[in-house]
């Protein structure tokens, strides 16, 4: 096993935030195979070295999945110094947990929480482009052209966004309904998407991650992963 940084070892077992556990090590109370480490960067085999911590011996945390349907209003970070309400709040568990890529504060739906950060780091890589869906309720009609053109990709001050699958579900004057999905995760890319051709989007919610959907789930309602969910949501990793 490929040696880790000592902080990410022992935030990955839930003894601190990273950042607070090189604090830890700085201030000499991280012992590794017996020996004080108190200097950065330290490497450790989480498997094969024995990491004590304030005379404790570390063992690692088990692996645990929520699904949360995220409110509008809530951030996905897990530090806000402006104090905003956090997902993780309102997810109210023993285990340190954080959100798998982010919802805007605006969008509501689906996040997954989880404390396995090897999976957080898969679903979220460009590389396995996992497909996201989102609903937006948007005003006015979306005509076939509008379609086209955000199937086709759109221009973003990133670049050209990839391909998307785009389905009108309803279309009147008053409004419509459109249901997007994109395998990218720049910052509030639906929403640019939607506004560089021209509509504006009354509400966006995410109700799909790879094969997994949201089902009935309340607003600001979590609710643990099964084994097979959690299998769903790797699925999308090995295609
Ligand atoms: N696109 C957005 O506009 N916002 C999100 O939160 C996710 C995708």
């Amino acid at each position: 096993m490929a040696k880790e940084r000592l902080q990410k070892v022992m935030a990955a077992a839930g003894v601190a935030s990273r950042r607070e556990c090189e604090e830890l090590i700085l201030t000499g109370v991280v012992r590794v195979n017996g020996k004080v480490v108190d200097e950065l960067p330290a490497f450790v085999d989480p498997q094969a070295d024995t990491i004590v911590v304030d005379g404790k011996r570390l063992r690692p945390a088990p692996k645990v999945y929520y699904l949360l349907n995220k409110p509008r209003g809530v951030i996905c970070t897990n530090r806000d110094p402006q104090g905003r309400r956090k997902a993780i709040d309102l997810v109210p568990l023993s285990e340190r947990v954080f959100c798998i890529g982010r919802l805007d504060a605006d969008t509501t739906g689906m996040i997954v929480l989880t404390n396995d950060s090897e999976l957080a780091n898969e679903l979220t890589h460009p590389k396995y482009k996992v497909p996201k869906t989102y609903l937006a309720k948007v005003r006015g009609r979306v005509d076939a052209p509008m379609v086209d053109r955000l199937k086709k990709g759109i221009w973003l001050a990133e670049g050209k966004t990839g391909k998307a699958s785009v389905k009108v579900l309803k279309a009147g004057h008053d409004g419509s309904l459109v249901e997007i999905t994109i395998s990218q995760g720049l910052n509030r890319q639906v929403r640019r998407m939607l506004a560089r051709v021209g509509i504006p989007v009354k509400a966006l919610t995410r109700v799909r991650i790879g094969d997994l959907a949201l089902g009935k789930l309340g607003s600001g309602k979590f609710r643990a992963l099964s084994q097979a969910e959690v299998g769903l949501l790797k699925r999308g990793l090995r295609d």
